[in-house]
C-alpha cells in the first residue's frame, strides 16, 4: 500500500516503512503513542509550492498551527519559507528554530497588545488584521513604540469552500476576515492612521479543500477589491491566498500544490496582476501525509454491539477523530495472516468520543502496533493533556538518520506549575 501524496509510507515484506524505516521497529525502540514523520515528505511539499512558483515573487509562509515542532520549523526554514502565525507563542517558536521574523505574516482574530508588541519589535512581515478594531488597536501599539505596522486586511470573499463546517473560514456567518463589503472603508480607514503601513490583502476560506475552484472565487473577489483599493489611491503590494489545500486521508483526490499555483498564477496573469507578489499560507499539505501516529494495541474486547480495539493513543493524542468525526487510515504495522474483524479501535481516555477509527475491518492482537496515517497536520499540535496523559513523542526520519525530535513528556511535568495550598 502507499498512500496518494505519500510515497515515501510503503510496505516492504509485508513491514510498513517510512522512508525505508520499519515503523513497527521505531514503535519498539521509542515506546507508544509515537508520532513518526518524514523529512524527505516535508521538503517535498515545501519544494513543490516553491518550483511551481519559480520566477515569480512569492512567499510560502507554513502555517505552523499544523505541526509547530521545532525541527519541523527548522525545515521549513531551511527550504527558504516563511511561517503564517497565530500567537505570540507561535512567534517565539519560529524564532527559536532558527526562522525569520521578516517572513512571518501574524493571521488571528484575537491579537493582543503584548503579542502586537512582541511581533513589531521582532520586525515581521505583516499583520494579518481581521477587524477595524484590531487597525486602530494596532496602530495605538505601533505609534507608542514609534514604528509603522506593515498590514494587509483579511477579507472575508464569501464563498463556501464546501468543507467541514468547523473548517470553513470564508462565509459570512465566520468569525474571520472583514466583510468583502466593508473591506474599502476599512483600506481607507487604514491609510489614514499614521502608525499603520498598508501593504497587502489576504483571505483564508476555509481548510481539507480538494478543488480549485473556491480558491479561484476567493482570488476574483480579492483581486476585486485591490483594484477598488488602488483606485482609491491606496498601493496594495501583496495577495496572500492563504492555506487550505486538502490532502488524501482516504479517496479524496484533491488538486496538487503545482497545479492550484498554476491556475491562481494563470488567474493573476489573465487579470493583469502578474508581477504582483503572491504570498500562500499552507499547512495541512505540508506535512499531514507526511507523519503517522503508533500506537500499540492493549485490549481486545469483542461485544454484542461492538467490538472494541482499545489502544495506547488517545483523543488527547490525535483529537480529528473525536472532533470533526474525520475519517483517518488504521494500518497494522506487521500484518498478520489471519481473518479481519470489525472493530472500533479506541483509548484509554473516559470519554465515549475518544475513538480514533470507527468500524475498521482488522486482523489485530494485543501487543500489535497499529499506524494511523496521515496524522502529521493538526496531530500533536492539537494534543492535550486530557486525564494527565503526557503527550506522545515525535520523531523524525531523513534518508538513514532517525532522530528524536520531541521527547515524550513526562508526568511531573504536567503539574511542575500547580502548588498546593
Ligand atoms: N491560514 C490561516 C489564517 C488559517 O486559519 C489556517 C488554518 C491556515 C492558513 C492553514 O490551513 P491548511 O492549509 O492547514 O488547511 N484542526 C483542523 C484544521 C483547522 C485549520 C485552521 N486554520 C483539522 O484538523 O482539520
Amino acid at each position: 500500500m502507499s498512500l496518494p501524496g505519500a510515497p515515501w509510507l510503503a510496505r516492504a515484506g509485508g513491514e510498513l516503512r517510512l522512508e525505508g524505516h520499519s515503523l513497527a521497529a521505531l514503535a519498539r525502540e521509542f515506546g507508544t503513542p509515537l508520532y513518526v514523520y518524514s523529512r524527505q515528505a516535508m521538503r517535498a511539499a515545501a519544494r513543490a509550492y516553491h518550483q511551481a512558483l519559480q520566477g515569480r515573487p512569492h512567499l510560502v509562509c507554513y502555517a505552523m498551527k499544523a505541526n509547530s515542532s521545532l525541527a519541523v520549523l527548522q525545515t521549513f526554514a531551511a527550504e527558504g519559507c516563511g511561517f503564517d502565525i497565530v500567537s505570540g507563542g507561535e512567534l517565539q517558536r519560529v524564532l527559536a528554530a532558527g526562522g525569520d521574523a521578516s517572513r512571518v505574516v501574524f493571521s488571528g482574530v484575537g491579537k493582543t497588545r503584548a503579542e502586537m508588541e512582541q511581533a513589531l519589535a521582532a520586525g515581521v512581515h505583516c499583520f494579518n488584521v481581521e477587524s477595524e478594531g484590531e487597525l486602530d488597536r494596532l496602530n495605538e501599539v505601533a505609534l507608542a513604540l514609534g514604528r509603522r505596522a506593515p498590514v494587509s486586511l483579511r477579507v472575508n470573499p464569501d464563498v463556501d469552500a464546501g468543507t467541514h463546517p468547523y473548517i470553513s473560514t470564508g462565509l459570512k456567518g465566520n468569525k474571520f476576515g472583514i466583510a468583502h463589503d466593508r473591506a474599502l472603508a476599512a483600506y481607507r480607514h487604514a491609510a489614514a492612521l499614521p502608525g499603520l503601513q498598508v501593504q497587502g490583502i489576504d483571505s483564508h476560506i476555509g481548510s481539507q479543500i480538494t478543488q480549485i475552484e473556491p480558491f479561484i472565487d476567493a482570488l476574483d473577489r480579492l483581486l476585486d477589491l485591490v483594484e477598488a483599493v488602488e483606485a482609491a489611491g491606496i498601493p496594495i503590494h501583496h495577495v496572500d491566498i492563504g492555506g487550505g489545500l486538502g490532502i488524501t486521508y482516504t479517496d479524496e483526490q484533491p488538486p496538487r500544490a503545482d497545479e492550484l499555483v498554476a491556475r491562481v498564477l494563470q488567474r493573476l496573469d489573465a487579470r493583469g496582476h502578474g508581477g504582483r507578489q503572491l504570498l500562500l499560507e499552507p499547512g495541512r499539505s505540508m506535512v499531514g501525509n507526511a507523519g503517522v501516529l503508533l500506537t500499540e494495541v492493549l485490549y481486545l474486547k469483542p461485544g454484542e454491539a461492538k467490538n472494541f480495539c482499545i489502544v495506547d493513543a488517545a483523543m488527547n493524542d490525535l483529537m480529528r477523530p473525536a472532533m470533526y468525526e474525520a475519517w483517518m487510515a488504521i494500518e497494522p504495522c506487521t500484518p498478520r495472516d489471519a481473518a479481519a474483524t470489525t472493530w472500533d479501535v479506541v483509548g484509554p481516555v473516559c470519554e465515549s468520543g475518544d475513538w480514533l477509527g470507527r468500524e475498521r475491518a482488522l486482523a489485530v492482537a494485543p501487543g500489535d502496533v497499529l499506524a494511523v496515517l496521515s496524522a502529521g497536520a493538526y496531530g500533536l499540535a492539537m494534543a492535550s493533556n486530557y486525564n494527565t496523559r503526557p503527550r506522545a513523542a515525535e520523531v523524525m526520519v531523513d534518508g538513514d538518520a532517525v532522530h528524536l525530535i520531541r521527547q515524550r513528556e513526562k508526568v511531573a511535568t504536567l503539574f511542575a506549575d500547580e502548588r498546593l495550598i
